[in-house]
């Protein structure tokens, strides 16, 4: 699998691989990092999975990240988001998580998907989700 292409990228899977280790993961034990890019400030927000009892109310890692941006900086456009999970091949985003992202992301926004190690799988938004429900 391919490797990072730029710094930005090395530091979105540094930063996605540091916050997995908080996931709050009692009843999967699947732990998930997600660091996007914020085009509007440069800034990095990340996110892991938050579990619960009630299992659906259970919050990915992807949706954490984004919760944390827009509470920072309100409507922003995801740049980049990098996700990491120890499985292999690399995990996406579950549906819930793209329907969220598609009011953030554009079509042709990576999506970079890793391992622990940093083998890359690279997609485009519009891969992962071609038609999101829009209002
Ligand atoms: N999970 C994520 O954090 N992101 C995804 O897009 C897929 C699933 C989490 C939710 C749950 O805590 C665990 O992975 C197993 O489903």
């Amino acid at each position: 699998m391919e490797k990072f292409k730029t710094d930005i990228e090395r530091k979105l899977f540094l930063a996605a691989r540091e916050v997995r280790l908080n996931s709050y993961s009692p009843y999967s034990n699947f732990k998930v990092g997600a660091a996007l890019l914020s085009h509007k400030s440069g800034k990095i927000y990340t996110g892991t999975n938050v579990e619960n009892s009630s299992y659906g109310a259970t919050i990915c890692a992807e949706r954490s990240a984004v919760v944390k941006a827009i509470s920072e900086e309100g409507n922003i456009e995801i740049e980049t988001l990098f996700v990491v999970s120890d499985a292999n091949p690399p995990s996406p985003p579950c549906a819930m998580c793209l329907q969220v992202l598609s009011q953030f992301c554009k079509s042709d926004t990576p999506i970079l998907l890793s391992n622990l190690e940093g083998d890359v799988k690279r997609f485009t938004f519009g891969e992962l989700l071609p038609h999101p429900f829009v209002l």
